[in-house]
């Protein structure tokens, strides 16, 4: 029990490709508009055809969806509109039994408000040991300290108007996201012992990991000093800003104390085998603290952001990724490459942008619009090229069509919190959460749901039916024939367990050569200039063959198609030698 989990290089997670399904958003079985895990068992084959390895649900838990879902209101059940633990059970058992894993959201920063451990503090008095679960301070004078929410405003909210109770007139709750997200106090080992508790339950029914929501957040300086960035998080310039807003620093970040709740929940992983992980969501800074999550004795992987934060250009993508090479393998960890989640702007949109476009605020219709067959063209290559490293690769759900952002919502049908905490300024994630598209049929919400169910949760743009699963299916060149090839390739190749060495001799052609664990050696290479690129040298010395490419740019800029061995402008070409 006591081995270290690094040992075993075969371990699944350490190449898998991790297919998110948001819950709400993938399959609508029983008409309601709401995606569900009926839902998902319409969708096994799918799933398994798309040659994936593992799928990560977000969370799944009773909630009064405040932050769809990420405010649990229960840990150890389903949400009724989700289905019950017996329909878990089963989407559990079928995806096994195709040979797919399965990864859990663990939420442990912060519960929602209508959790029983919140109601009973609520309902105890000041300083009773029931309230101890939480952050509750304090303060006659204004909240406690300068605090921000993530999602904008104070971080703080007044206990009176929750608890209807005169004693709590000077009372406040720490939310470092929405009013209804408070925040856990783990000083409390009560506050641990319920998270063992919580693994332990998923654990013994099979899962084989966790996705940690905001790992780097749950331990604040107990001090909680004031910070510079103050109570408007989303609207600052200055230290440790990027784009108008404040990065994850500060006293409720990145806590030294975080570290042993990982080794903590490490160890109760190992009493099931070191098959089963656990991967970081850290939002910080350096690949270097990143690397920190990751140390043998805590988790298995932490998401790396860097490359959704970077720009569509040799210089700055070079950097980031052998950064994130280097980080990982100085612990003896898989390198993690994600494009695209339920918080940011669907990758095939945020590159159809100019380079230094900020799109973090989210997309509305007032905005401008991206290029969207840039954006497509560079999202295919971006996934091809991250898919043939060393490592495993996160997929978020509809990426795999090629959807873009929906940047057109109306802002009335807008549920992300930030909108409203922002005073209505930051749009906030709901474009990325759309509904997807399985056929072209309206009446069911493009395949969404069954046919004349009700509308979905959130409105889906008119043209998304053309993009659907059912029209690119017969397609042989749709992103999603496309994604299933690269799949199977990865996955037959063994290119996620290879070793890498860098290449490029030309500045704007990012390549490396993949050397793959059956033996074979594959060059992975995107050109990132306006026009046509020689192949690498390697390449051209030792006669190739062509695995997988990606479409090219086609622009005034680029010169007419070169020579039949050049790569073309946004192309990514996987070359066998
Ligand atoms: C994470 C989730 C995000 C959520 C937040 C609060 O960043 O990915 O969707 O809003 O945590 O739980
Ligand atoms: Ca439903």
């Amino acid at each position: 029990m006591n081995q270290l989990h690094r040992n075993d290089w075969n371990q699944w997670w350490r190449s898998a490709a991790i297919y998110q399904v948001y819950p709400r958003s993938f399959s609508d079985s029983n008409g309601d508009g709401i995606g569900d895990l009926g839902g998902v068992l319409e969708k096994i084959d799918y799933l398994e055809q798309l040659n994936i390895d593992a799928v990560w649900f977000s969370p799944f838990y009773p909630s009064p969806q405040h932050d769809t879902g990420y405010d649990v209101a229960d840990y150890l059940d389903i949400n009724p509109e989700y289905g019950n633990l017996q329909t878990f059970d089963k989407v559990l058992a079928e995806l096994h039994a195709r040979g797919i894993k399965v990864i859990i959201d663990v939420v442990p920063n912060h519960s929602s408000w209508e959790h029983p451990l919140f109601k009973q503090a609520l309902a105890a008095q000041p300083g009773d040991s029931a309230r101890d679960m939480y952050m509750f301070r304090k303060s006659s004078d204004g909240a406690p300290n300068n605090w921000g929410s993530m999602f904008g405003g104070s971080a703080w909210s007044k206990v009176e108007p929750l608890s209807g109770k005169a004693s709590d007139r000077d009372w406040w709750y720490l939310h470092i996201f929405d009013a209804s997200q408070p925040d856990f106090n783990w000083e409390n080992p009560k506050v641990h012992e319920f998270f063992r508790s919580y693994l332990r339950f998923w654990l013994d029914r099979g899962v084989d990991g966790f996705r940690v929501d905001v790992a780097h957040g749950l331990v604040k300086d107990p001090a909680l000093p004031d910070d510079l960035v103050g109570p408007d998080r989303l609207n600052y310039e200055g230290p440790n800003s990027e784009n108008g807003r404040a990065l994850d620093v500060g006293p409720f970040f990145n806590q030294p104390g975080v570290h042993d709740i990982y080794r903590e929940w490490r160890q109760v992983l190992d009493e099931y085998g070191r098959d089963r992980m656990l991967v970081a969501e850290a939002w910080v800074n350096t690949p270097e603290q990143e690397a920190m999550y990751v140390r043998e004795d805590e988790m298995s992987q932490a998401f790396n952001f860097s490359v959704v934060n970077c720009p569509w250009e040799p210089g700055a993508l070079r950097k980031v990724i052998r950064r994130t090479q280097e980080a990982s393998a100085s612990v003896g960890a898989p390198a993690t490459w994600v494009l695209s989640n339920h918080d940011t702007v669907r990758h095939s949109t945020r590159l159809g942008y100019p380079t230094g476009a900020n799109t973090d605020n989210g997309i509305g219709v007032t905005d401008p619009q991206p290029d969207r067959e840039i954006g497509l063209t560079r999202a295919l290559s971006a996934t091809a090229f991250l898919a043939g490293l060393p490592g495993s690769i996160y997929l978020y759900n509809g990426e795999e069509l090629g959807l873009p952002e929906a940047t057109t919502l109306p802002d009335d049908a807008r549920q992300d919190p930030t909108w409203k905490r922002s005073g209505y300024r930051v749009r906030g994630r709901d474009g990325c959460r759309v509904p997807l598209p399985w056929s072209n049929n309206p009446s069911s919400n493009f395949g969404f749901s069954p046919a004349r169910a009700s509308s979905p949760w959130l409105p889906q743009p008119a043209d998304w039916g053309e993009l659907s699963a059912q029209v690119q299916e017969s397609n042989p060149y749709s992103p999603l024939n496309f994604y299933r090839k690269m799949l199977a390739t990865r996955r037959s190749l063994g290119l996620g367990m290879g070793k890498s060495t860098w290449l490029d001799s030309d500045p704007e052609v990012l390549s490396l050569l993949v050397t793959a664990s059956c033996g074979r050696k594959v060059i992975v290479a995107t050109n990132l200039a306006v026009g046509y690129r020689p192949l690498p040298q390697l390449a051209l010395s030792k006669g190739t063959k062509v695995l997988l490419q990606t479409p090219t740019i086609i622009s005034e800029d680029a010169a007419p198609s070169v020579e039949d061995s050049g790569i073309g402008p946004g192309q990514t070409l996987w070359i066998e030698i």
